[in-house]
Order: C-alpha cells, then structure tokens, then sequence
C-alpha cells in the first residue's frame, strides 16, 4: 500500500462523519488500542475512530479509501497474536467498533439474536439468558472480546467440542467492504444455498476483507442441569481415554473438556490469588469435565459418577473433585481459565496454539514438551486447553531466573520446535487464535501453493487498495 503522507484536514473530516465522541486522537487516549494482550507488539495510529452506526463505519472507511490510510478493526483487543494492532508507522486509524454494542433483536422462537459488532461476548451471554437461551460461545477473554472480534477470528474456546466454533454459531452478517459499500446480510436462515457462502469468507479473515458491523448468531437451549469436575489423571492417555469415556456415555452432554498440565496448575496456584486445588494432593495431569443439559432429569451426576467410577478402576482416574453447588463449579472453572493469566505472571511465555487430531493428542504432548526442555534446558512446558477438540495450547514459560528477553528472543525456534512435531501428526499450526501478525510468516509454508493463491485473489479482488488490516494474516499483505 502506498504511504501517503494524510492531508492534515483529515481528523475534521472524521470529526464530521463521527461526532466529538466517536474520535480520539490524544496520544494518552489512543495509546490502550496500541498495543495487544501479551504486549509482543506496539504501533502508531493517527486516530481511534469509534462509529456508532453501520453509516459511520461505511463513511469512516470510504474516507480511508479516498486516502488510501490503512485501517486496523478493533473488537475488544484480546487478540493472541497482535491481530488488531496497528503496525509501527504513521497514518493508520484504528477502527473500534466498542460503541456498536446493540442488540437489534432477539427471537427465541427463531432462536437468534442480530446483535452489533462490539457486542462482548459476556453481555452476549447474558442477554441470551435472561430470554431463556443459551449462546454457547465461552471463553477466558470472554469479559472483553466483542461478537465482530470472535467471528472474524473463528473464535473457538471451551465448548467448540458440543457448538462448534464461531462460525457454526453465525447465521448471517452485515459487513462494510473496503470500498465502504455495504452487504446486508443479517438473514436468519437455516438453509439458504445462494452461490458463494459470502458471510463465511469474512469469519476467520482478521479483518483483511472488511469490517463487520452486526451478525445474526444462533441461540439454543438454555441448561437446566450441569455437573462439573476436576479429575486427577496419571498421564496425558488418561486424558484421551477418560473423554472418550464420556463421549461414548453420553456425547451430547459433555458441554467442555479441558487439559491442564500439573505445571501449570502449579503455575496457577502460586500466582492467582484464592486460587485452591480442590483434590488431596497436585498431580501432573488434569481433566476438566463439564456436562450440561437442557432437559431437566438428565441425570448427569448419576451420569458423571459413573464415568468417574468406571475410569478409577481403569486406573485413568486417580482422584477427582465433583461440584457440589454453582460456587463449586466456578472455582473449578477458574482454575481452567486463569491459565493464560497465571501464564502471564509467572514470566515471558511463547504459546503455540496448535490442534492435531484428538487421538494424537497426547503423542502431540509428550514429544513436544520434550523437544522443548531440550531445546531450552529449564523451561516449564504448559500445555493446557481444548483437548476434545485436539486444540492444546502448547505453551512454554521461560526457565526461572532466565533473562525475559534472552527467553522470547528464542521464540521461532520454540515455535519451530513444536510445529515440526504437530506437521508429522497431521495438525495446524494455528487452531483457534489466528494468524495476525505472529504467524503471517508461516502461512506460505503450510497453505502455500493454490490455496495462498486463492487467499491473495480473495483478498485483491475485495481490497485492491490494501487499506483493511495490512501486516496480518498474509506474507507482505
Ligand atoms: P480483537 O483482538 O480486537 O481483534 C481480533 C482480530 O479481529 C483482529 O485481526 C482484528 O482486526 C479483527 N477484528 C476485530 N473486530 C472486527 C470487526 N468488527 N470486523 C472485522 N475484523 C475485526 N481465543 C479462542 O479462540 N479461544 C480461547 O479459548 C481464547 N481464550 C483467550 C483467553 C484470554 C485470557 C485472552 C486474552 C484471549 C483468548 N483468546 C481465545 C483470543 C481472543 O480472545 C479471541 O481471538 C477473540 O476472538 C478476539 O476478540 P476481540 O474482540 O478481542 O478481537
Ligand atoms: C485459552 O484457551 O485460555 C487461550 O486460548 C489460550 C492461551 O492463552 O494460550
Ligand atoms: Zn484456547
């Protein structure tokens, strides 16, 4: 993309389209949207435009066009892999879409819900609840990533292995394409077989294809029984044999199932406070069961005992804590989700947010972890996450006492590491967080050939001008 120098008339003409509120350019307001989560990256932006309507964002992005500025959508920035932020020179605009946050309907007859784009997923839930549904998608960022952030990362999270990821949860869509025109695809259809699946392309695109503005997402069922628990389990086949146990008791029930590896429940112990291990003693390997249903007299604690029974006298089970109140069930939970932040505390980390096939999981562990102390003597593999979707996050944390940057400076060759072993299993190196800025050199390797020539085609042919999200997703895109 060219590097125009922006006409310096530029933010009254945003002023114009946006409103005092919807513009921010004072260095100390626009400085959050800047840098990402784990703080890999920082950029620079000449503005944070904050649209309240699909007519603003079209305007703000017609605009760019005429300019040629770069535009980098924002959701709730809690992008794994610097997805949503602005690459470091000047005269970009970071576009959030935090002010979009209505619903526009909700149908439980139909069950949908047309929402905005910086709707958080959170408050998604909640809504949904409290007409009697339920919106599947959860995860730990829940609190903070926004509908439009989710859909066009894929998002996948801790019930994929019952709903599916983001997509599977999408109806329809209403986008700005990078021209500033408009599809209005908010359609809640259950079959419409119209040519290209064009909602589709834009979920998972990162933002590189356009911005999204509202979606029509799916609602089901809302539970009436749930059974939660921690299970203690003897090595990572435990794991694998212990979910197909309850898949093969009951599939449709089992909501979640979670890995966390003992250095990294330790890892979170030791950081978070009020954090408690609700077993006798640690063990090296965990499972986080979790069992919903909506019919009540599902009998899913008779269901979980049972299960549990059967995997202690296997030997797959060594100890495991059930859930005896709805308090239970969320301190069980916190010991799952607060991994990314204990991560986080506990020294610099590289993840590696990968996924074979569910029966390669544990093979994925075991060489990995491996290859990893190997390959950095004294570093804390931390495998944890989605097992029964084969989506482990094989993170490693940084040997104690090492330098932070002498740890991070050995990132590609840990990323390497665990790629080469997930390639021979037939996985990918990227499962549920995306590409974005992290990984772009990564894709000619495995989707090179027709399928990056398809992408590049995709993405010339909707945003010839290169303004949506440059940096992320595609080498030199
Ligand atoms: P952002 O970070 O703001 O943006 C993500 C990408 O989407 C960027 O490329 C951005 O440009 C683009 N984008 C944002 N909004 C729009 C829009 N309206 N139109 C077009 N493009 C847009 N991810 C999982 O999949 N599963 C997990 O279990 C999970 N757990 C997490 C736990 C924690 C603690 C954290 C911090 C993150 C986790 N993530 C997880 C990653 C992250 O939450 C997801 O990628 C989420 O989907 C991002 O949503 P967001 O609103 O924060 O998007
Ligand atoms: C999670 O599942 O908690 C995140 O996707 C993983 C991570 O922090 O690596
Ligand atoms: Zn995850």
């Amino acid at each position: 993309m060219p590097d125009l120098p922006p006409p310096p008339a530029l933010p009254d003409a945003f002023r114009e389209i946006l409103g005092p509120q919807g513009l921010l350019t004072a260095p100390e307001d626009i400085a959050p949207a800047l840098s990402d989560w784990r703080g890999l990256y920082r950029g620079e932006a000449m503005a944070l435009l904050r649209p309240a309507s699909t007519e603003e964002v079209a305007a703000c992005v017609r605009l760019c066009a005429a300019h040629r500025i770069a535009i980098i959508p924002q959701g709730g920035n809690t992008s794994m892999v610097g997805g949503a932020t602005p690459e470091a020179r000047p005269g970009q605009v970071v576009l959030s879409l935090a002010r979009m946050n209505r619903v526009r309907e909700i149908d439980p007859l139909d069950m949908t819900m047309t929402v905005e784009a910086g709707l958080v997923l959170a408050r998604a839930q909640q809504i949904a609840a409290e007409h009697g549904c339920l919106f599947p998608l959860s995860l730990g960022a829940e609190g903070s990533a926004m509908i439009g952030g989710l859909l066009s990362t894929n998002a996948g999270g801790n019930t994929t292995v019952r709903y599916g990821n983001a997509r599977e949860l999408m109806l329809g869509l209403e986008v700005v394409l990078p021209d500033g025109s408009v599809i209005h695809g908010l359609r809640r259809l259950r079959k419409d077989n119209t040519g290209y699946a064009l909602r589709h392309l834009f979920v998972g695109a990162e933002g590189t294809l356009g911005v999204i503005t509202a979606a029509v997402l799916r609602l089901f069922p809302a539970p009436r029984e749930t059974a939660t628990a921690l299970c203690a389990l003897p090595d990572e086949d435990a794991a694998l044999a212990l979910f197909r146990r309850f898949r093969a008791a009951d599939e449709g029930a089992v909501r979640a199932f979670e890995y966390i590896s003992g250095a990294g429940m330790d890892a979170l112990l030791a950081t978070i406070e009020g954090a408690v291990l609700p077993l006798a003693a640690p063990a090296r390997h965990y499972a986080l069961v979790d069992l919903t249903a909506s019919r009540e007299g599902a009998g899913l604690a008779a269901l979980m005992e049972g299960v549990l029974e059967a995997a202690m006298e296997a030997g797959e089970v060594l100890d495991a804590a059930i859930a005896g109140s709805e308090a239970q069930r969320a301190a069980i939970w916190r010991l799952r989700e607060e991994q990314p932040e204990a991560q986080k505390r506990a020294g610099a980390s590289v993840k590696n947010d990968v996924s074979v096939p569910v029966s390669r999981v544990p093979e994925m562990i075991r060489r990995c972890s491996a290859a990893l102390t190997a390959l950095i003597p004294g570093s804390r593999p931390v495998p944890f996450g989605h097992l029964g979707d084969g989506n482990i996050h094989m993170n490693l944390l940084q040997p104690e006492g090492m330098e932070p940057a002498a740890f991070l400076a050995r990132s590609e060759e840990i990323m390497h590491a665990v790629n080469d072993i997930v390639r021979e299993l037939g996985g990918s190196f990227s499962a549920e967080h995306g590409v974005g800025r992290l990984k772009t050199g990564m894709l000619a390797e495995w989707r090179g050939g027709a399928e990056l020539a398809a992408m590049r085609a995709i993405k010339a042919a909707l945003d010839p001008l290169g303004i949506m999200n440059p940096g992320k997703l595609l080498p030199g895109g």
